[in-house]
């Protein structure tokens, strides 16, 4: 069996960008790693991605956006998940249930039980082993957001994006309590330091945990 480690986050905490650097680093030391993102992550999803991000579709009522989280991600952890876990590799994936719990339970305000229900039925047994929680304040996580949709070619997605700072005040509280309630699954990170240095600090923490499930 793999080792399951997911990022989480605010828009624009830059776990992104961590996520690639421990992937890197994870391969040249000789992991089999698989690194992959949601909403997305195969053809399927990635078609409801563009459903879900499009600016335009602001009318989306939360329930129809939860159906469709859960929906792209019973596909990617089917396609693509599972079967990495099965082959032995380390699957990184950028955002996951939490995200869910964050975004649609604390940021949206739908109940606790229906978000646990849709994530437990996309998520065949799967849960993470490991979660890397990227913490930064909401107002410098929006603005670094904003610069990178601005500076981008392809589609803008930001419907997220283009809601009022107190859902993102939200969000950030509802990652906060999920970790302070599950410690020994999450690895708070403070994204205050430089690139190098979060990447030097989450890596030498994976490392520890791996070392530890396979010592
Ligand atoms: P990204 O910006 O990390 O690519 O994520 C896309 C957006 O989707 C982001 O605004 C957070 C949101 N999201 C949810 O609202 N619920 C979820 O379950 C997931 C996976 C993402």
């Amino acid at each position: 069996m793999g080792f399951f480690i997911t990022f989480e986050g605010i828009e624009g905490c830059g776990k992104t960008t961590q996520i690639r650097n421990l992937s890197d680093r994870l391969t040249v030391a000789g992991y089999n790693t698989l690194l992959t993102r949601e909403p997305g992550g195969c053809r399927i999803a990635d078609k409801i991605r563009a459903i879900l991000l499009d600016a335009e579709n602001q009318g989306m009522v939360p329930l129809t956006e939860l159906l469709l989280y859960a929906a792209a991600r019973a596909q990617h952890v089917a396609e693509v998940i599972v079967p990495a876990m099965n082959s032995g590799a380390i699957v990184l994936c950028d955002r996951f249930t939490d995200a869910t719990i964050a975004y649609q339970h604390n940021g949206r305000g739908i109940e606790r039980a229906t978000i646990d229900s849709l994530n437990s039925l996309a998520c065949q047994s799967l849960s993470p082993d490991l979660t890397v929680l990227m913490d930064c304040d909401v107002a410098t996580g929006l603005a670094r957001a904003k610069r990178r949709i601005e500076g981008a070619s392809g589609p803008r997605e930001e419907r997220f994006e283009l809601e009022a700072l107190p859902f993102h005040q939200r969000v950030r509280d509802g990652y906060l309590r999920l970790a302070a309630d599950q410690p020994n699954r999450f690895l708070t990170i403070s994204a205050s330091g430089t690139i190098d240095e979060i990447s030097r600090e989450i890596t030498e923490r994976v490392l520890e945990r791996l070392a530890l499930k396979t010592g």
